[in-house]
């Protein structure tokens, strides 16, 4: 009898521990930050990696799981990382961004980054968000559904994760240093990465990446930019993706043969592989419909099915656009909706609270001891944003004076023709450590407005801390009486990273309901070293879960 007893009490603690009624779970990862020599375009160099890796390893957790992260610094550089498009609701200590919501972790030191996914489901990607380091220092992050639920498409028979990038031959840190001595810009990299893999290139024939596929199942590519200063397409030869979610946000199916993505963004897209036999180019390019250079060297790789002949080439060829393909871009984030279903409705806030505008660019200031009198400095209504030395988070924290200001403009101080061709010179871009104050809950829109200061350019902007709504966007100057009557506000794409179009505006919408310090940037990494970055302060509630919860105890000291 105690012994049926025993047996019974013990099937009914396997069956709750196995069951959904265990649903969120801890996850434990440990992150060595190291120096180690790799080789890519038959050149090595000492390369800052995670685990030894590049790219570093995939996180893999499902909605609710709490991610506990120990990061050890193993190199003589400072580190961070970020956990890009993660919402870190109240636990901005965990977000990343050096001096933004803290102190990088030194040569020795460790931190350990804890934070749940709440209300997020697909595919983010972690990168190292400090100076230049994230060029080497990223991975994925796949957040699967909750155990039991379904995605909302049709259930793939396997997962591929492949993330872009961009290699320099030299030390990036070096690369961008030396621009900044001269106030011009960076040299582009020198290639382009597919899973780390540059492809074969002019003056080296190394072997890409390969997908491997088998006729007739359907696979979700996980899609991730961790590129640097670039936008891109995405191809593969003969085969058309159908694209279900970005930004760890489900989208309306939408089918389309070129994938435009931007440094920080995702892009999770079902594939048939049902073409005939054989090898398919797999092929990244750059996007740019200006004047500004960019790496030309195009990376390819090639999906293969299970069969084809062992030395059939290449493959399948693949037209790539054409740098300047604005229409195509056009297209790709036209085709964009959130799902909008009964399961993940949309909640686009009015933005009612807060209405703001800002003006970003890029423009010059003068400079004695640079190559032409003048420095390439970027802006937000003007004002070109100085890192503190001290962390945002835990001035505001610690109500610490002198580190900041919270008096940032919503709208350009002087207005202007934003993208005019006679924009002025912009000589005079102030400096400024400012950041805009929200109260806990606000309704915000902000109307990112491009300008043609030295020359209109697509910028991929980030939010940190929240998911907006795309509701409306166009190109020339904001109009605020006519543009609001065109906004989508059913079912707009929602993200962390959109592409505000070259010489036009972008309007994003959310509720701030996340109190902290949260980055707001171009991911193009030289802008923000010029300065294109602020941050918003969401302050805290009134409500019992409605305030940032206390720093960890080994929170870095800067
Ligand atoms: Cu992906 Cu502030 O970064």
């Amino acid at each position: 009898m105690a012994k049926l007893g025993l047996a019974l009490a013990l099937t009914l603690l396997t069956l709750f521990s196995s069951s959904s009624y265990v649903e969120s779970r801890i996850r434990h990862y440990k992150f060595r930050v190291v120096r180690k020599n790799m080789t890519r375009l038959c050149a090595s160099k000492p390369t800052i990696v995670v685990n030894g890796k590049f790219p570093g390893p995939t996180l893999y957790a499902r909605e609710d799981d709490t991610v506990i992260v120990r990061v050890v610094n193993h190199v003589t550089d400072n580190v961070t990382i970020h956990w890009h498009g993660v919402r870190q609701l109240r636990t901005g200590w965990a977000d990343g961004p050096a001096y933004i919501t803290q102190c990088p972790i030194q040569t020795g030191q460790s931190y350990v980054y804890n934070f749940t996914l709440t209300g997020q489901r697909g595919t983010l990607l972690w990168h190292a968000h400090i100076n230049w380091q994230r060029a080497t220092v990223h991975g994925a992050i796949v957040i699967l559904p909750r155990l039991g639920i379904p995605y909302p498409f049709p259930k793939p028979d396997k997962e591929e994760i492949i993330i872009l990038g961009e290699w320099w031959k030299a030390d990036v840190e070096s690369v961008i240093n030396t621009a900044m001595q001269a106030g011009l810009p960076p040299n582009v990299s020198d290639a382009h990465t597919i899973n780390g893999l540059p492809g074969p290139s002019p003056n080296c024939s190394s072997s890409g990446y390969t997908f491997h596929v088998e006729t007739g199942k359907t696979y979700l590519l996980r899609i991730v930019s961790a590129a640097v200063n670039e936008e891109l397409f995405f191809k593969i030869a003969g085969h058309r993706l159908t694209v279900v979610e970005v930004d760890a946000s489900y989208t309306k199916p939408f089918t389309t043969d070129t994938i435009f993505i931007g440094p920080g963004q995702t892009t999770t897209a079902l594939l048939t592989a049902d073409q005939p036999i054989g090898k398919y180019v797999i092929a990244i390019s750059p996007f740019m419909d200006t004047i500004v250079a960019t790496d030309n060297q195009v990376a390819t790789g090639s999906l293969r099915y299970s069969g084809a002949a062992p030395l059939s080439g290449a493959g399948a060829t693949v037209a790539v656009p054409a740098r300047n393909a604005t229409p195509i871009t056009t297209a790709f984030e036209d085709g964009l909706r959130c799902l909008n279903s009964p399961e993940y409705p949309a909640a686009v806030p009015g933005g009612t609270d807060h209405s703001l505008l800002l003006a970003i660019g890029v423009g010059m200031n003068p400079c004695a001891s640079c190559v032409n009198g003048t420095r390439l400095v970027a802006d937000v209504n003007n004002v070109s944003f100085v890192m503190p030395a001290t962390a945002l988070l835990q001035a505001h924290y610690y109500n610490v004076s002198g580190v900041y200001t919270a008096d940032f403009p919503a709208a350009p101080v002087t207005p202007w023709n934003y993208t005019g061709v006679a924009a002025p010179a912009n000589m005079g871009t102030a400096t400024g450590t400012r950041v805009y104050r929200v109260g806990y809950n606000s309704s915000v829109q902000i109307v990112v407005q491009g300008t043609a200061v030295i020359a209109p350019e697509s910028h991929p902007m980030h939010l940190h801390g929240f998911n907006f709504y795309v509701v409306g966007k166009g190109i020339g100057n904001y109009d605020a009486v006519n543009d609001p009557k065109r906004f989508n506000l059913v079912d707009p794409v929602e993200r962390n990273t959109i592409s505000v179009p070259t010489g036009g505006w972008t309007a994003i919408r959310f509720r701030a309901d996340n109190p902290g310090m949260w980055f707001l940037h171009c991911h193009l990494e030289v802008h923000t070293t010029w300065g294109l970055k602020m941050a918003i302060l969401v302050e805290n509630g009134k409500g019992p879960n409605e305030s940032i919860l206390p720093p960890p105890r080994d929170l870095p000291k800067c």
